[in-house]
């Protein structure tokens, strides 16, 4: 049997995770930030206040996954000092504890973003080289969680798209709305889905192989495809879908990242986006 806690149960990653965990039969355990949803298996914690965590004394815990996150861009650059304690200074004081109590196999959702963007298909043993202050924190809290345990998988991961992206159900309201959208075309994505990520998680709590793992869609495609894409399939007029440059000419920035270890140890293989998309309707 495997006791699972996911720290962040209310995230998207988080809540997809324990609905696929509570089908498989292991026992989960979470943690939320809100008092009234906290129960017997769900436990109160604010990443601000690590130190009031506590886990009862008669459950045991074999497999971490860290979920909760301050995790768009934006906010971690509009909001560093509280980033920093979300992103990186609670999950080393959690880690610290949780290996003290259960000494646990830990699993760190990191991403792409530990990367620059400047070319697709980054592999798992390059050197990282973030350009933004979330990209930043990943890297400091994979590098000091691997002091803290060597029983760590870091798995890092591309955009994971879901009907309830907050992008995707904007740009679905507005085009509905006979309103213009401007999707970029050169920021790119290679997407995943929620079901890809709880089942590599699921796979590698049960081999407990430590490393680091990518997670990415099988290529680059582009926003303004993206928004294409989706014009056609709720079948409105692309005229309302205006591709936008957002960087310098002749720049792309890349998501996608190699998936060796991935397709190698877990026998997964990087989704094609089609697929993906398919999942949103
Ligand atoms: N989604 C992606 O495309 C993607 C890609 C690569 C990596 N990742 C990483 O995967 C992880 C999960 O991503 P996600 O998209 O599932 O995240 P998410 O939906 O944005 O959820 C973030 C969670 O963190 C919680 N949180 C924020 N501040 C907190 C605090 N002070 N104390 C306790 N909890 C707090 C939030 O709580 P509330 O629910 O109460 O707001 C929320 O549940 C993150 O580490 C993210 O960086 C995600």
């Amino acid at each position: 049997m495997q006791n699972i806690l996911i720290i962040g149960a209310d995230s998207t990653i988080g809540a997809h995770l324990k609905k696929h965990c509570d089908a498989h039969g292991k026992t989960v355990y979470g943690t939320t930030r809100h008092a009234n949803r906290c129960t017997e298996t769900t436990f109160f914690l604010d990443l601000l206040n690590p130190d009031a965590f506590h886990i009862p004394y008669h459950i045991t815990i074999d497999t971490v996954v860290f979920c909760a996150a301050m995790s768009t861009i934006k906010e971690c650059e509009e909001n560093k000092e509280k980033s920093y304690q979300i992103n990186v200074t609670s999950p080393i004081t959690l880690a610290t504890y949780l290996k003290n109590r259960f000494n646990p196999f830990m699993i760190f959702l990191s991403s792409n973003a530990v990367f620059n963007g400047s070319k697709p298909f980054c592999l798992e043993t390059e050197p990282p080289c973030p350009i933004n202050y979330y990209g930043q924190c990943k890297v400091e809290t994979e590098k000091k969680l691997a002091k803290i345990t060597n029983k760590l998988t870091i798995l890092r991961m591309t955009k994971v798209l879901h009907p309830d992206h907050a992008l995707i159900k904007k740009w679905i309201h507005d085009l509905k709305n006979g309103e213009k959208i401007y999707p970029f075309t050169d920021l790119m994505l290679a997407p995943i889905s929620l079901d890809m990520v709880s089942t590599a998680i699921e796979k590698l709590s049960a081999l407990k192989k430590s490393g680091i793992f990518h997670l990415s869609g099988k290529q680059d495609i582009t926003y303004a495809e993206l928004a294409k894409m989706i014009g056609k399939k709720i079948n409105v007029n692309e005229s309302l879908i205006i591709q936008t440059q957002d960087i310098e000419p002749n720049i792309k920035i890349y998501n996608s990242l190699a998936t060796h270890n991935t397709q190698k140890i877990l026998s997964l293989l990087s989704q094609h986006h089609e697929n993906v998309f398919s999942d949103l309707f």
